[in-house]
């Protein structure tokens, strides 16, 4: 098997307010191996961004309680944020739902290119000039060299997320973070930047984290999935186990609602019910409330994430049951 080029194990992250504590993230382990694209699923809320800036020291307000987020070896929860900064935009690239708020409107958009390979020391001023046009033209930018000088206003959504691809992907990193990179798009530029992105990850073997609460992206996308709720990995498999043999009931719902491509009427099924508050640490199972396999023992006992299978793991008191409805 081979080596894993980021594993996150037990990561805690909380938000203190005036009057309670958020626990946004309760628990979260999960790893990323060398070439491999990872889906990160879940409803808004869930603790999917928490988990990914608390790695990146990217969070605002909130405390890493516990945990290790180890990136080849080296624990990033350790490091200085100088170092931190070096490691992110070199060998770890992130792009986020909206460009915008990662762009700097005043700076033309060849020059924010460059800029993070100058910084990165990845090549001089004049590689850094040909390298942009060159990324330009990979990330499907037309006319590299006229397209170098505008500024992000001058530019659509789509573009300016192959923009974010492109400084991403500048120093060729590793691994990819991907936040909601197509959420904000409308569904055929949404098509255009994960074929850009699936592209991208064949030809530069890199790993990518993909977060979405979209389950029909992460099946499109991803080699394995894990399924977040209420800051709790509650599902982790590869993709093909994941579709065949689902043994969370909150997976299933979330099949259930995927939105049928090419379907005239686009109706979603969305799961009924809303998730916990997160002000408390839960000590039951958080998905009782929703779920239709609900027992007495899933209200007083916390289910802890088990193996069911190769490479599966499931936090379900009834994880065999619910394995054998679905199949
Ligand atoms: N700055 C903050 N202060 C308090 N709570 C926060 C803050 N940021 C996020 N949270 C809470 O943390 C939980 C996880 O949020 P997030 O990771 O952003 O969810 P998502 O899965 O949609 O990315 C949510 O309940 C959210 O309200
Ligand atoms: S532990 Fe119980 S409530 Fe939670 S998902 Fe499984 S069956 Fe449903
Ligand atoms: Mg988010």
């Amino acid at each position: 098997m081979a080596e894993d080029l980021l594993t996150v194990e037990n990561l805690h992250t909380q938000f203190e307010r005036a009057d309670d504590t958020v626990y946004a993230v309760n628990g979260v382990s999960f790893s990323v191996e060398p070439g491999e694209t990872l889906g990160i699923v879940g409803e808004s809320g869930s603790g999917k961004s928490v988990s990914v800036l608390s790695m990146l020291g990217l969070l605002r307000g909130g405390r890493v309680v516990s945990g290790t987020a180890k990136f080849m070896g080296t624990d990033l929860l350790k490091l200085r944020r100088r170092q931190l900064e070096d490691i992110r935009g070199r060998d770890i690239g992130v792009i986020f739902q909206d460009p915008m708020t990662s762009l700097n409107p005043t700076m033309r958009i060849g020059d924010q290119i460059m800029e993070g390979m100058l910084t990165h020391q990845y090549t001089n001023r004049k590689g850094a000039f040909a390298r942009t046009l060159d990324l330009l033209d990979e990330v499907g930018i037309p006319e590299p060299k006229v397209r170098f000088r505008n500024y992000p206003h001058e530019f659509s959504g789509g573009m300016r997320q192959r923009v974010m691809i492109a400084m991403a992907i500048a120093c060729e990193p590793q691994l990819l973070i991907a936040d909601e990179p197509t959420t904000a798009l409308d569904v055929t530029v949404q098509m255009q930047i994960l074929s850009l992105l699936h592209g991208l990850r064949e030809k530069r073997q890199m790993s990518i984290v993909m977060i979405t609460h979209d389950f029909g992206v992460a099946t499109n996308f991803c080699d394995r999935i894990i399924v977040l709720y209420a800051g709790q990995v509650m599902e982790s498999a590869p993709l093909e186990e994941f579709l065949k043999r689902p043994a969370h009931p909150y997976t299933i719902g979330l099949k259930a609602s995927i939105i049928e491509v090419g379907q005239q009427e686009r109706e979603l099924h969305p799961i009924p019910g809303s998730a916990p508050t997160l002000t408390e640490l839960p000590h039951s199972c958080p998905y009782a409330t929703r779920c239709l396999f609900a027992q007495e023992r899933c209200r007083q006992e916390l289910p802890v994430l088990r193996n069911v299978g190769a490479s599966h793991y499931v936090a379900c008191h009834r994880a065999e049951e619910v394995m054998d409805h679905a199949g």
